[in-house]
């Protein structure tokens, strides 16, 4: 195989896009290779084997000497511009565009699995297409112990040729912050705002939304701010019919000290994006959308409670509105904004809930969607929760599988803080494994106990099994949910298999302690990089 540079000639723009992504196995110390590359983007390097450099708003990447690398090859022509682009996050993407009609006969992959035995790549995914927008796969790479440069010969695509398209600039979202378009509600369309004490979750809106619409052909259309509205919509809008639908949750915070906080949006907007290309829907820039979203809370910003027990719930949402039935990727699509203004999770102080956790049901399976936000996954649970309440439960606890793992409780992660046999103090909760929500408040926790070091912090499988025995043998400290509506919320009992199981809480509670930690956080009484000013 030979080791080569892929320095590129920029004279001329061509105008086909790849995107190589790395869907599955990758360990984080890929992801530290990827930080390295993103590191050396700097625009006003030379071009020089291994670096990138930028030309106007095109990244040309040539590169031979990485851990990790990609190139092109065999080029009909080949002097072509590439647009390189990493999200630094996983599954890994690195964009390349050509801006010019072009023909591409290999993939060139370097994987130098001796130089980093820890970085093994096994499966690629390739897409090509004349845009971000519809980008179709044309391979999947299985890779095989890599080592050096990897030729992947593009069967479908060779001497397929791309039709050029407008030179609109590639971002993910082809329109920014800065095309903003602002309709503000004239006095009289402002509506009154309800007392903090009549907050109840998702009833209230605030006065404006924002919009931004997607087809296949012209990509993003710019983003609107304008008097919250109705949606028009085909009867068959492909949302109505296939759910293709997905929505994050996230908050605004009124400090103490009057300024108002997000917290981590770019973790729900990486959550976000992971669900979108999941349900075939466009990626987009999560840094304009960001600020996006930070203009409209400027706007609407006295909805958002002046408490500090309130917040401001924020909802984006992304539908699939082509009026098409076929079972297909979506051509048009519209990713809105909404803002509530909510109140305390509890009304009546910090109150434990009880679960019922019956294995017949199951909100997640191995190959399933349960790691995405998308609407699908939330329809089937309401009536299972209805059951559980009708049996004296607040919630559900979601049970997997033959030996009945604990996945999550209602919609919120898990946390078991308990003994181990060995008697040390531990902090557990499922892992990653696609069953479960990455929820941002579980990541949170699991930072800041790792930061405390005061007890063993553990991702892995719990089962009910192990659940059952901790409790017979005493060891059970607390049980708590996690998510963005509570933050944390303590569990009482467990009703499993004709038994109830009451579940202890530990003198000082644990919950507690991340509860105020992360309120502190949210309201600004402390400065952390979590919380980010709007
Ligand atoms: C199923 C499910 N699990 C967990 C969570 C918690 O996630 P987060 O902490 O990001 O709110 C949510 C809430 O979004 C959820 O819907």
């Amino acid at each position: 195989m030979p080791q080569k540079s892929y320095a590129c000639d920029h004279s001329r723009l061509q105008q086909v896009e790849l995107i190589l992504r790395l869907v599955e196995k990758l360990h984080m110390a890929y992801s530290s290779v990827s930080d390295e590359l993103v590191e050396e983007f700097n625009p006003k390097k030379e071009e020089k084997e291994g670096s990138i450099l930028e030309v106007g708003d095109q990244a040309v990447w040539s590169l031979s000497s990485c851990k990790a690398g990609f190139g092109i090859d065999q080029l009909r022509d080949d002097s072509t511009d590439t647009y390189w682009q990493s999200d630094g996050q996983l599954p890994h993407l690195v964009n390349i565009q050509f801006r010019k009609k072009t023909t591409i006969q290999n993939i060139w992959i370097f994987a130098d699995y001796k130089a980093d035995e820890s970085y093994t790549p096994s499966r690629i995914s390739i897409r090509a297409g004349t845009g971000f927008s519809d980008l179709q796969e044309v391979e999947v790479v299985e890779l095989n112990e890599p080592n050096g440069w990897i030729a992947i010969p593009l069967k479908d695509a060779q001497d397929k040729s791309f039709d050029l398209i407008d030179s609109r600039p590639s971002k993910m979202v082809s329109r920014s912050f800065s095309d903003l378009e602002e309709k503000i509600c004239t006095p009289d369309q402002l509506r009154p705002k309800p007392d903090n004490s009549a907050l109840v979750f998702g009833k209230y809106f605030t006065d404006h939304m924002l919009e931004v619409s997607w087809d296949s052909k012209q990509g993003w259309a710019k983003p609107v701010i304008s008097p919250l509205h109705n949606l028009q919509l085909h009867p068959g809008a492909k949302v109505l019919h296939y759910a293709i639908e997905l929505f994050e949750g996230m908050k605004a915070y009124r400090g103490e000290d009057g300024c108002l906080r997000l917290f981590r949006p770019d973790r729900n907007m990486a959550r976000m994006l992971s669900t979108a290309k999941r349900s075939s829907l466009p990626t987009f820039d999560a840094e304009e959308m960001i600020k996006c979203i930070k203009r409209l809370i400027q706007i609407d910003k006295e909805w958002v409670p002046y408490s500090t027990t309130s917040s401001l719930y924020i909802r984006p949402t992304f539908i699939a509105t082509d009026p098409s039935l076929g079972v297909a990727s979506p051509n048009e699509a519209l990713l809105y904004v909404l803002l509530c203004p909510v109140g305390p999770y509890f009304t009546s102080g910090f109150k434990p809930i009880s679960l019922m956790a019956d294995p017949q049901y199951v909100r997640s399976w191995p190959g399933g969607c349960g790691a995405m936000k998308m609407g699908a996954n939330y329809a089937p649970t309401i009536y299972i929760q209805k059951q559980s309440e009708l049996l004296g439960h607040q919630q559900v606890l979601w049970l997997y599988g033959a030996d009945h793992q604990l996945t999550e409780v209602g919609t919120m992660n898990i946390f078991l803080f308990m003994l181990n046999k060995n008697g040390e103090r531990e902090l557990v909760t499922p892992p990653l494994d696609g069953l479960i929500l990455p929820g941002v408040t579980r990541l949170s926790l699991l930072e800041l106990a790792r930061e405390w070091k005061e007890f063993r912090v553990v991702e892995r499988t719990i089962t009910m099994a192990e659940v059952i025995q901790a409790h017979e043998e005493k060891r059970l400290l607390e049980i708590f949910g996690a998510g963005t509506a509570c933050v944390v919320c303590p569990v009482s009992s467990i009703s499993y298999q004709g038994r109830e199981y009451n579940i202890p809480r530990s003198e000082p509670s644990l919950s507690q302690r991340f509860l105020k930690t992360m309120s502190d956080i949210h309201y600004g009484r402390v400065q952390h990089p979590w919380a980010v000013d709007i």
